[in-house]
């Protein structure tokens, strides 16, 4: 035997060394993991109606079934006045309700002029707008003014929006009809301007 060839048969074999070694897994690989992880436990929890034995195929959640479930038209009236309100209203009195006094937006939460008698100064404040000086909740506004929706609210959204803020966050007051609205969009349709408050007090509440 050569002598080189001795010395190769000689050499013991290399310690075994546990299968993890750390820095065998690169930091990108760990990341990718993490992300991967998150990833799909998001997407168990939003879609996990999977795994939910009342939902098959093509249904992925107990909502989407809640959804499909025959209503009452109350509930799509209320569902339609919550849409609209925070569509419409909710950017300047906010999802709660609760106005913006830095940009001297009234309370809608908690407004005694939300929770008249009846609607009749509510409607044609939606309708033409408000501008000018207003008691809101025991606090004075004024600096700013509430747009009209006129043209782009139908009378069946108008009643629902003012059905939906009567009735939320404590709001305890009557539903609002669109055979309501109908006959006020109608009486005022040359009122231009925004309306003064001045001029709403003299208007009864409720007919
Ligand atoms: C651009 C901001 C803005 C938007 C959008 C807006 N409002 Fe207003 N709203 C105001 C301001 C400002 C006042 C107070 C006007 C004043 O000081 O004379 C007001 C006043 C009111 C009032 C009477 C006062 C009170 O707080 O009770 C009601 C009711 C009302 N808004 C409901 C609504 C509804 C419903 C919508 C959505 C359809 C809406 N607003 C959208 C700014 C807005």
């Amino acid at each position: 035997m050569k002598t080189d060839e001795k010395i190769f048969l000689n050499r013991e074999p290399a310690e075994p060394t546990a299968g993890l070694n750390s820095a065998a897994i690169p930091i990108w690989l760990t990341g990718l993991l993490a992300v991967l992880l998150y990833w799909s436990c998001t997407f168990t929890d939003t879609r996990g109606g999977r795994f939910s034995p009342l939902v098959y195929a093509p249904y992925t959640s107990t909502n989407q079934l809640v959804e499909l479930l025959p209503k009452s038209g109350d509930d799509d009236f209320l569902r339609h006045g919550k849409m609209v309100f925070n569509k419409n209203c909710a950017p300047c009195h906010q999802d709660s309700g609760s106005g913006n006094p830095s940009t001297f937006v009234p309370p809608v939460a908690g407004s005694e002029i939300v929770a008249a008698a009846g609607p009749n100064r509510l409607i044609r404040i939606l309708l033409d707008g408000l501008a000018g000086p207003i008691k809101v909740a025991g606090k004075d506004y004024g600096t700013a003014a509430m747009p009209p929706w006129r043209p782009a609210m139908n009378d069946y959204d108008v009643a629902a929006v003012l059905t939906y803020i009567r009735g939320s966050w404590g709001n305890k007051a009557t539903p609002v009809m669109p055979e309501q609205v109908a006959p006020i969009r109608e009486k005022d349709k040359a009122h231009s301007d925004p309306w003064q408050w001045s001029e709403l007090e003299k208007i009864p509440e409720k007919d």
